[in-house]
């Protein structure tokens, strides 16, 4: 049978036969895991406590690149322990100074047709070179390691037709701010999309890398590119290229949807405040004065970003009223841009170099001032996601935010460059990188490995490990929130709560802190409470604080209209129950503080349809346990930890 590419991959990864059909549970091997430094210590807890002495998969990366400020003892305490555990499982590390995570890993570990499961929703970077890499929580990535099979509710694979070519001043971003305009935040729930056609074969790995990462915000499972010949380039250019193989579509192969995207009718675009779905061309939003302009990321950090960046700047200066940063993703990258002469124009031109590290997009560092407007290359401008709540992020490309600091307001490359925007065209990624691996701490032989003590420092933890669910549970709701509560608004970024996030007792004392300030205190007072959600809740990052705070203040359940994929999946693993309104007019029925009833809850939940009682207003309603029949065992059993030691201990047992 023809297949597509992902289908291809899919297939070739079955842990057990599957006929692949839309929405049934599949269980595929994983080849390689991923995490990065402000969520990991979870996963690496978590993986010492299942009791293995080795990761089981091939490749095992930590990243250490999200945190690298060091503000207090807590993050170098995680850095030192990530190392040490890494030293003792037999995980590579990359250490900080190396460069963010996607972009070091698509650069030096990825291969075509390789399945990965990172703890970040950006994961899908990786698809630019014909890998299938799929984000997930950090329980997720430690199950992956003990070698259990990866659980996916099989996706529908999305053809999606690039024609035409980009004009000069549109690039990758303007593609994936497209795609997010037409298919919204959630639009993408369920679905791999599939680049191909005449405008995808013609982007360098360095553009469709934007275009893979950024299908996160769509909701997707993953995106993916073939492995041809723009793959061979890029991992020849990274003095790897016996790791290429082609993988394409079958000729005439089918899809489960088709769309269409002409690049030629693209102008440059920006994700207006406060959704990266809210897509306007720039030549029609207002032009404020801008406060903050950054450049950069894992979304936009790559050597051909910052060229055609600095490209803009020849000649220019940033703003005096503006603040421009760049943070390029990688040390190959600063290096190959310092030798072809950008970094001397970036600073002539009065941009400021941060750190190889992701920082600013998390909230760590460079916040904005207070109702300014910040112009970011980044993928993602919820409230508070750039360290300011009051604040406005716009999203654009790298040449529109150059051309914006320039101007002091919202700015295409065009208007600044007039003709001369047709050089930014002509840029083209290298023949051949700096290639220099001595930031990468390659895993010890297990006899050595078996001498390496752990090192865990003051704040580090032990992870809270949820109860199965109550027979019969009678609690108040604590939380009533309203539609596309994001993981920032459950548990915040930046760098003096990324550095808490190995302390979760100290770290729920904030959850939901900027949403509704006393919640925690609230939750914590009650014991235990159930939360209401609207729409897509839990969207963004694959942050599972968001799970295991709420649970550790004695959430047992959240009851939402609609629960973002990452997200459902941590509160299975962390032991919260995720249940959906049959009926979504029922969430106008409760309000804070209701008392809720369920009877029998396991009975129900083995059924996947509980009913719920508002003893305070006397009413009934329907709510569905939405997930695969392994996630139903793993919601029985407390969560994922305890649904792993029954198994290992299952497993014995018969051995
Ligand atoms: Fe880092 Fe932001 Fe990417 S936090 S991994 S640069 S999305």
């Amino acid at each position: 049978m023809k297949q597509n590419l992902t289908r291809k991959i899919l297939a070739s990864h079955l842990a057990k036969p599957s006929d692949m059909v839309f929405g049934e549970e599949i269980f595929l091997k994983v080849d390689q895991t991923l995490t990065h430094d402000i969520n990991a210590v979870m996963t690496y807890l978590a993986f010492e406590a299942i009791g293995l002495d080795r990761t089981q998969v091939e490749t095992s990366v930590s990243y250490l690149d999200h945190n690298l400020l060091y503000l207090d003892y807590k993050t170098p305490d995680d850095h030192i322990y990530l190392q040490s555990v890494a030293k003792k499982y037999g995980v590579y590390v990359s250490r900080p100074g190396n460069g963010i995570m996607h972009a070091v890993h698509v650069a030096r570990f990825g291969v075509p047709g390789k399945l990965s499961m990172g703890g970040d929703s950006h994961t899908p970077h990786g698809g630019a070179i014909g890998m299938l890499c799929i984000g997930a929580g950090g329980m997720d990535i430690a199950t992956a390691m003990t070698g259990v099979p990866m659980r996916l509710k099989m996706p529908q694979v999305i053809r999606v037709n690039l024609t035409g070519t980009l004009r000069p001043g549109c690039s990758a971003k303007d593609v994936i701010l497209e795609m997010l305009r037409r298919i919204s935040v959630k639009g993408g729930l369920g679905k791999v999309y599939e680049y191909v056609g005449p405008g995808a074969e013609a982007l360098e790995v360095d553009d469709r890398v934007t275009i893979a990462n950024m299908g996160a915000e769509m909701g997707a499972t993953s995106s993916i590119f073939p492995a041809d010949k723009q793959v061979r380039k890029y991992l020849k250019a990274q003095g790897r290229e016996e790791d290429y193989i082609e993988l394409l579509p079958d000729e005439n192969c089918e899809y489960d949807g088709e769309m269409e995207v002409n690049l030629s009718e693209l102008e440059p675009l920006a994700a207006c405040p406060h959704q990266p779905d809210r897509v306007t061309a720039i030549r029609e939003i207002e032009k404020k004065p801008v406060q903050q302009v950054m450049i950069g990321s894992c979304t936009n950090g790559n050597y051909k970003d910052i060229a055609r960046a600095a490209l803009v700047f020849k000649g220019h200066h940033v703003h005096e009223d503006v603040s421009c940063t760049c943070a390029i993703s990688t040390k190959q990258i600063y290096k190959q841009l310092l030798h072809d002469g950008y970094i001397d124009v970036l600073l002539d031109a009065g941009v400021r170099l941060l750190e190889l590290a992701c920082g600013p997009c998390t909230s760590i560092g460079q916040s904005p001032a207070t109702e300014a407007i910040s112009v970011r290359t980044t993928n993602r401008n919820f409230r508070g996601r750039g360290g300011n709540p009051n604040a406005s992020v716009y999203l654009v490309s790298p040449e529109s935010a150059a051309a914006t600091a320039i101007a002091g307001v919202l700015t295409t490359a065009e208007e600044i460059m007039g003709q001369e925007v047709s050089v930014l065209g002509t840029v083209e990624a290298p023949e051949r990188y700096p290639v220099d691996d001595s930031m990468i701490i390659r895993p010890l032989s297990p006899e050595e490995a078996s001498k390496v003590e752990v090192v865990r420092g003051p704040d580090i933890a032990p992870l809270p490990v949820p109860d199965a669910p109550m027979k019969h549970l009678k609690c108040r709701v604590s939380l009533k929130a309203g539609d596309n509560v994001t993981t920032d608004d459950i548990t915040p970024a930046s760098a003096e709560f990324s550095s808490m996030r190995s302390n979760i007792p100290l770290m729920s004392r904030y959850c939901y802190y900027r949403y509704d300030p006393d919640f925690a205190v609230r939750a914590r007072a009650m014991g235990k409470s159930i939360i209401i959600g609207g729409e897509n809740y839990g969207q963004g990052s694959s942050r599972e604080h968001a799970a295991i705070t709420p649970m550790y203040l004695g959430v047992k359940a959240v009851i939402a209209k609609g629960i973002a994929r990452i997200h459902k999946g941590n509160l299975v693993n962390h032991g919260v129950v995720p249940l959906l309104f049959e009926n979504p007019a029922d969430y106008d029925e409760i309000d804070q503080m209701d008392e809720l009833e369920i009877e029998h809850f396991p009975e129900q939940l083995r059924s996947k349809e509980v009913v719920v009682k508002n003893v305070t207003k006397g009413t009934v309603f329907k709510t569905v346990l939405d997930v695969t029949d392994s996630e139903q065992e793993a919601v029985l059993c407390g969560g994922q930890l305890r649904y792993l030691k029954h198994q290992l201990k299952q497993e014995t047992a018969i051995q």
